[in-house]
């Protein structure tokens, strides 16, 4: 099993490159799902190949990059066990981590510039899971998935 996912539509193509290598920098292993080249590309495919794996235990966790964010959040989110966080700051990286337990990290690559990506993943990389009240949330959503015929 990889430890890491990531995948991109044609706007996030530089932060995904660089989201590998620091990921790959930290000694993890990363399988690279696409997009790999400039052409315009559709984000939904690659969020299901990355969000897919995730759901199936085929990868520990994922990083999606699209222009927004919100198209790659909105179909990872559809994976059952997937907990997919859209993040713009490094107070939402860590907490994403620290509250939610996010599986999949979602950026903007037309949101933030490079840097600013690596700065947000390293944030949730670093941060841990509470648990606590926040394990009875994640509960919650387990229990929806299951009543709502998900898995
Ligand atoms: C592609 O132009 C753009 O729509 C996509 O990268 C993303 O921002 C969708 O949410």
């Amino acid at each position: 099993m990889k430890n890491f996912v990531v995948g991109s539509d044609h706007g996030g193509l530089d932060a995904k490159a660089a989201v590998i290598a620091l990921l790959e920098q930290r000694g993890a292993t990363v399988m690279d799902a696409g997009t790999h080249g400039p052409e315009s590309v559709d984000y939904p495919d690659f969020a299901v190949k990355v969000a897919g794996m995730v759901s199936r235990g085929e990868a520990e966790q994922g990083v999606l990059v699209c222009g927004t964010g919100i198209g790659m959040s909105m179909v990872a989110n559809k994976f059952p066990g997937v907990r997919a966080a859209l993040v713009t700051d490094q107070f939402m990286a860590r907490m994403a981590r620290e509250h939610n337990n996010a599986n999949v990290l979602v950026l903007g690559g037309r949101v933030v510039d490079v840097p600013t990506a690596e700065k947000l993943v390293t944030a949730w990389l670093n941060a841990t899971f509470e648990g606590g009240r926040h394990q009875g949330r994640l509960d919650k959503i387990s229990a929806l998935e299951r009543e709502l015929r998900l898995v």
